[in-house]
């Protein structure tokens, strides 16, 4: 059994990430392994940051947000930003070599690595990269991300603070809403997934709910919006998700970031979305966009009890000397499946999902022509 390991948290940070890393560490640390934390995601790697975790150092940080490890959604070794051209593009170099090196010095084969997709995509290339350079890694996975996007599992953690804080905002959207009769436009994240736009609208009782699996029709939305003020509802909530698109449409991006390997940033629906919604109906509209809220706080009880599960298993994988393996919760139940198969794939919503299919039965609009 390997007595050393690490742990890092790459990508977007999102809430129960610390629950995660001491459900992890505290069972190896009392079992005898040294711990490592690995600061700022395959960064910590690349630039040998890398810090032993105590069980004090861990303990007390359940119900924190954030990471204390840091994280960084730009740091695939593979495809690493090393400098910048002078027309500002990065040079994009593969520095896996420098992570053999870091490993090698501190003996390290084992890294826990708590991401999404693109994270489980950068261990999988990375270990093929160690592999060539004479060395080992095996990664165990824990799936981390708001967007609820990662293939094999149910659920990923964080997902459910995301949910509760976007609700908190519908909420507190609708009174205002309601004084002022208008159509008010409340735009999630989720990247190319609509569960946040779906989970919040349906919670908060959205009239409409915009996700990039629908595409939307322009004249429907404002329909809605419509006919609910001339059955004397004089406002409407439309909840969208970041990515949703009109039907022959593109999805709007807020900016590219090249030194991401993953560059697209998607945002600013919302704001086009209450413009067409007022051109076509005469209905004051207004956006409001949620961005990163979403992903701060202190993660819900569900989360820091999910979190807790996810890094338990991920510790029973270790002690079996299971790996590449991620993380999973399916019907209900704790598992494992290969990181390859995870890795740069996502879960969408399915048209036979029953969240959306209980939207529909009391009249939610997807926004369909
Ligand atoms: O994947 C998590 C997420 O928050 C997405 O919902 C969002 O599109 C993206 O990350 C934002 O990334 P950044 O923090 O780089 O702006």
């Amino acid at each position: 059994m390997p007595r050393l390991i690490g742990i890092l948290t790459a990508g977007g940070d999102c809430p129960g990430l610390n629950a995660v890393i001491r459900a992890v560490a505290k069972p190896a640390i009392r079992a005898g392994f040294t711990v490592l934390g690995i600061e700022d995601g395959f960064r910590g790697l690349i630039e040998d940051r890398l810090h032993p975790l105590t069980h004090d150092g861990v303990s007390g940080i359940l119900a924190t947000g954030g990471t204390i490890l840091g994280s960084c959604n730009k740091s695939n070794p593979r495809r690493f930003a090393t400098g910048s051209r002078p027309d500002g593009t990065p040079t994009i170099e593969d520095v896996t070599p420098r992570c053999v090196q870091t490993l090698k010095r501190h003996g390290l084969e084992t890294v826990v690595v708590i991401g999404g997709d693109g994270s489980m995509s950068a261990a999988c290339e990375m270990a093929e990269g160690v592999a060539a350079g004479g060395g080992r890694v095996r990664f165990i996975g824990v799936p981390k991300t708001i967007d609820n996007d990662l293939w094999g599992t149910d659920i990923t953690f964080g997902f459910q603070t995301a949910v509760a804080t976007a609700t908190d905002a519908i909420d507190r959207i609708r009174t205002t809403a309601e004084s002022h009769h208008r159509a008010m436009v409340v735009e999630v994240m989720g990247r190319n997934a609509g569960w946040i736009a779906l989970h919040a609208g349906v919670a908060g009782g959205a009239d409409v709910i915009l996700i990039p699996e629908i595409p939307f029709d322009y004249d429907a939305v404002a329909a809605v919006v419509k006919s609910r003020s001339a059955h004397g509802r004089r406002y409407s909530i439309i909840v969208v998700a970041e990515g949703a698109r009109p039907k022959g449409g593109n999805q709007v991006v807020a900016r590219m970031d090249h030194r991401s390997a993953d560059p697209v940033r998607l945002g600013g629906v919302g704001a086009v979305v209450a413009a067409e919604i007022e051109k076509r109906s005469g209905i004051e509209s207004r956006a409001t966009v949620l961005g990163h809220v979403q992903r701060g706080g202190v993660p819900i009880p569900a989360d820091r009890v999910l979190a807790t599960q996810f890094g338990h298993h991920a510790s029973l994988l270790l002690a079996q000397e299971k790996f590449d393996r991620v993380v999973v919760m399916r019907d209900g139940k704790l598992g494992d499946v290969a990181i390859g198969d995870v890795a740069s794939r996502q879960r969408l919503i399915q048209m036979d999902d029953p969240t959306l299919a209980a939207a529909r039965a009391v009249h939610t609009s997807f926004g369909e022509a």
